[in-house]
């Protein structure tokens, strides 16, 4: 018997195919006059051989709640909703490349071949509707082996750890955290260890042999985690690097390692799309170059001399976000603090996409940003925690009518009929 509730093709199971995809703005614009000029956030954006069917992308989310580095069935259920709810691509959270650059213990990981087939389980999901998705490879640096948000604090607020430090026998891997230099991000975090040259080249493999993992799994795009005060941030910046070995100093060695590791990645990830994440500042006091012409801080200035390396190395997209590597960072928080630093090295490199990312809710605004050439994409978190649905209401603010879910559609009778 045909069944006439067609199937999405090439994937594994049954599940009603969505034409056109979730999240989509519908083309026939005699039923839908209001789409003959559509937004730039609904506007299809391809990189390589990848289209994504819009400008929202789920950014990356710890969820400290992976198995031994598994995803589990919490992961297929977040990441899941998303993918029903018309985001054009889901960024799996921080999936670290060896089991000490987890952040938490229960921080997702790829060191291994057995972490390959629950996440093939969710590729395979967010593939049935029509979403695109990529991973977030990350090394935690010297923030490595610490408590979970809710574990230093707990929700009620009534207790606080006295340390983020997870010991050996809590699961944590303390003694085993390195970063550039002997400098810890706090008093109560890991003190690291300074990197070997061949504890370098073991992470860099680390990452080599992770994208060869996201090839069996069938993800549509990589995104290195050079931000955050994580391990790349942490070589980056001068405030965390103290080297005296061709990997710190000048800039062009504090550049090295990240970028040697970026273009390996490259050549291993050459088919589809590559993104990187940087911090664009570290938000310390005082200037990012002091009146001698020494670099003081991490800041946009190296950022610019950072992602044009990236971009002759044919990465394909830099996520413009900040902070991180600093304790005591001051950052001037508010609607789109970051849409700065996107559209500064959009600047500097207009051919290349950029993502903006950071207390973005409001799509009108969200418009104007991408609109103005500011970004080419925005990754959302927290708006979009609390509102999965954020890519339908602000197709509604929009003023665009977008494909719900089959199965949902008689909850958007608005949408149908705008
Ligand atoms: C629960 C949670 C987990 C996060 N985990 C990651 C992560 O794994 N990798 C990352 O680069 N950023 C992570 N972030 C930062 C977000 O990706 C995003 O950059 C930040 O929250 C600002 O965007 P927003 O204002 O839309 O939330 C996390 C944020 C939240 C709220």
């Amino acid at each position: 018997m045909p069944n006439l509730n067609t199937a999405a093709p090439g994937v594994d199971g049954y599940f009603p195919l969505n034409e056109p995809e979730i999240g989509t703005a519908y083309r026939n614009t005699d039923v839908f006059p209001s789409n003959e000029t559509l937004p730039v956030l609904f506007q299809p954006l391809t990189i390589k051989n990848v289209t994504f069917k819009n400008r929202i992308f789920v950014s990356a989310m710890c969820q400290y709640s992976s198995d031994n580095g598994h995803a589990t069935d919490w992961h297929l259920v977040h990441l899941g909703g998303f993918a029903t709810r018309g985001s054009g691509a889901i960024t799996v959270e921080a999936t670290a490349v060896v089991p000490e650059g987890r952040l938490s213990a229960q921080d997702a990981g790829l060191w291994e071949d057995s972490q390959i087939a629950p996440l093939k389980r969710i590729v395979n999901f967010v593939h049935s509707q029509g979403t695109k998705i990529g991973i977030q490879l990350a090394h935690g640096g010297r923030k490595a082996s610490t408590l979970p948000p809710w574990v230093y604090a707990n929700a009620a607020g009534t207790y606080k750890a006295d340390t983020y430090v997870i010991q050996e026998d809590e699961g944590g891997f303390a003694d085993k955290i390195y970063g550039p230099s002997e400098i810890s991000f706090a008093d109560n975090y890991p003190h690291p260890k300074a990197m070997t040259e061949v504890e370098m080249q073991r992470v860099e493999d680390a990452f080599i042999a992770a994208i060869e993992r996201c090839k069996a799994i069938g993800f549509d795009f990589i995104e290195l985690h050079a931000a955050h005060g994580y391990l790349f941030h942490n070589f980056l910046s001068p405030l965390s690097n103290a080297r005296a070995d061709g990997y710190g100093g000048s800039l062009a060695n504090r550049l090295r390692f990240p970028l040697r590791v970026i273009e390996r990645a490259r050549e291993a990830w050459a088919e589809k799309p590559l993104f990187v994440r940087i911090s664009a500042t570290d938000w310390a006091e005082g200037p990012e170059m002091d009146d001698s012409g020494n670099w003081r801080q991490w800041g946009i200035e190296q950022s610019k001399v950072f992602v044009g390396e990236m971009e002759k190395l044919g990465v394909d997209l830099v996520d413009a976000s900040s902070g991180g590597n600093w304790v005591k960072q001051r950052i001037s928080l508010g609607h789109g603090y970051q849409v700065q630093f996107g559209e500064a090295l959009k600047k500097a490199y207009p051919n290349l996409a950029i993502g903006t990312v950071g207390l973005l809710v409001d799509p009108v605004q969200i418009e104007s940003y991408l609109k103005d050439g500011k970004a080419d994409i925005v990754f959302l978190a927290r708006a979009l925690m609390r509102d999965p649905h954020w890519p339908m209401t602000a197709a509604q603010a929009l003023g665009v009518a977008v494909k719900p879910a089959n199965q949902y559609e008689r909850a958007w009778p608005a949408m149908l009929a705008s």
